[in-house]
């Protein structure tokens, strides 16, 4: 069936830089303007966080969407922790929120299996480690490639039990044959929790692929939510030190079982400035009082894991290639308060390896570690004054000098900013007029 060909309705929401730019954040905020939010790859490496008045939710497999109303759905590009996603439901029911899910019955399920597998891979790398999350990502998508995977439907059919003693058979070969170590999980109790997991999550569970087409030809507004960044993609990060999925826009199409010309439109996230968690290079990374500086106000410590995140200077280079490899369209800005005060703010604007100049984003990451940035300082701004007004929402009456960096990197990258976000809440954040419908005041 053809996509209507009246207003797009659906939008893309992706990380722009190495994940936490604070898709939650913006997703949440979107939400009220669509139908169904959608989760498209990923899992529960995840860390979401959504700041509703008093409550903090920090969600790792529902949808960002779920606090708004909005019909959520786990599409089949997602790896799937059920212990974890019922505890999620539950959780987020027991706060007053009604769930309405569709969870993909071809989506992967990470076992307990695959996470000692994280820990062992990881191990077997030593010095070379990726600093995963440890929550199994990495084996769960490389069984689903290899194709001794087990998926939510495997588990939910008459034979699961079969289907499940040939998943441990070849989890068994790799960890005994390939890391000769002992299995270092009880199977059966493994496939009793899972299975009762997913028994609990079974009304739930379907064909998410037609769920979400028949929305979209119903003219019924869907919002594809990224998880992770760009430089986390597995084919366009910064490989090795990435995580197991496609983490772009064209994902949103694969992930979920829809055809491309359904995913219209692409919003990228970045920060103002830019953070990392685990391994691997960061051109801009700074050390001692700035790092501290912005990790404290910027509480820039990993969701899921805890550990600080690294922190640096918004890279131009990586930028204008996350924007290209996406087709992003369309920016939202985050945590512009956290630099607030400093006087002058570097961004990177290319990068210089042995003497020359280079203006794309290498491949291999040891050029990556190599080069050297080129910074030039833009204008500081305030914010204090400003966000002493909490109903101030008005684009036009922020400081010159941030509306001047957003102008910068909109020129620099070739995108409108469509949202800048000056705070955790839902009510720190501002709309730009007439950039793009959802984020037009009273739309
Ligand atoms: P995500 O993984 O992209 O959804 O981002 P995370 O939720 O992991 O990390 C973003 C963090 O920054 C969260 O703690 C958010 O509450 C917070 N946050 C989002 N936007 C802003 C902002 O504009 N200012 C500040 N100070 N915090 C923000
Ligand atoms: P959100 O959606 C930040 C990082 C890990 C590690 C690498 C591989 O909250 O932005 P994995 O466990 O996926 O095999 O780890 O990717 N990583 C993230 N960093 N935000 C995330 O998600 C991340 N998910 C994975 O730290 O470097
Ligand atoms: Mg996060």
């Amino acid at each position: 069936m053809e996509p209507p060909s009246n207003a797009p309705r659906s939008l893309v929401v992706v990380g722009l830089q190495y994940g936490d730019e604070g898709k939650g954040k913006v997703v949440d905020y979107l939400a009220r303007h669509f139908d169904v939010v959608v989760r498209f790859q990923g899992g529960t490496n995840a860390g979401h966080t959504i700041v509703t008045g008093d409550h903090t939710f920090k969600l790792r497999l529902l949808p960002s969407g779920v606090l708004q109303g909005c019909t959520v759905v786990i599409g089949n590009g997602v790896v799937v922790d059920p212990q974890t996603l019922r505890e999620e439901v539950e959780h987020v029911r027991a706060q007053g929120f009604d769930v309405e899910l569709v969870i993909s019955e071809r989506a992967h399920v990470i076992t307990p299996l695959h996470i000692q597998l994280d820990a062992l891979r990881e191990a077997a790398r030593g010095t070379g480690k990726v600093g995963t999350t440890r929550r199994g990502i990495g084996p769960t998508y490389s069984s689903k490639s290899s194709r001794w995977g087990i998926r939510v439907c495997d588990l939910l059919a008459p034979d699961a039990r079969a289907r499940w003693d040939a998943f441990v058979g070849a989890v068994r070969t790799q960890v005994e044959g390939v890391h000769s170590e002992p299995l270092a999980v009880d199977t059966d109790e493994a496939f009793r929790s899972c299975r009762d997991d997913l028994e609990a999550l079974r009304p739930m569970v379907g064909d998410s692929g037609r769920f979400v087409h028949t929305a979209l030809s119903e003219g019924r507004r869907v919002l594809f939510e990224g998880a992770q960044g760009t430089l986390l993609d597995i084919d366009h990060g910064t490989y090795p030190y990435v995580t197991s999925s496609n983490c772009v826009a064209a994902a949103a199409a694969t992930g979920t079982g829809v055809g491309p010309l359904f995913v219209s439109r692409v919003l990228g996230v970045l920060k103002a400035y830019m953070t990392r968690v685990g391994m691997g290079p960061f051109p801009t990374e700074t050390n001692g009082t700035q790092a501290d500086r912005i990790r404290e106000r910027g509480h820039e410590y990993g969701t899921v894991t805890g550990r600080p995140r690294r922190c640096g200077w918004l890279d131009l280079v990586a930028l204008r290639y996350a924007v290209r490899v996406n087709g992003v369209r369309y920016l939202a800005v985050t945590k512009a308060d956290v630099l607030s005060g400093m006087e002058t703010i570097p961004v990177c604007v290319s990068y210089e390896l042995d003497g020359e100049e280079l203006t794309d984003f290498p491949a291999d990451p040891a050029v990556l570690s190599r080069v050297r940035p080129v910074y030039t300082e833009l204008p500081g701004w305030s914010l204090e004054e400003w966000c002493a007004d909490t109903t101030a929402t008005d684009y036009t009456v922020l400081p010159p000098e941030l509306r001047g960096f957003v102008r910068y990197v909109e020129e620099c990258v070739g995108a409108r900013t469509a949202l800048l976000s000056v705070g955790p809440g839902r009510s720190a954040t501002v709309r730009v007029p007439g950039v793009f419908e959802e984020a037009t005041p009273h739309a």
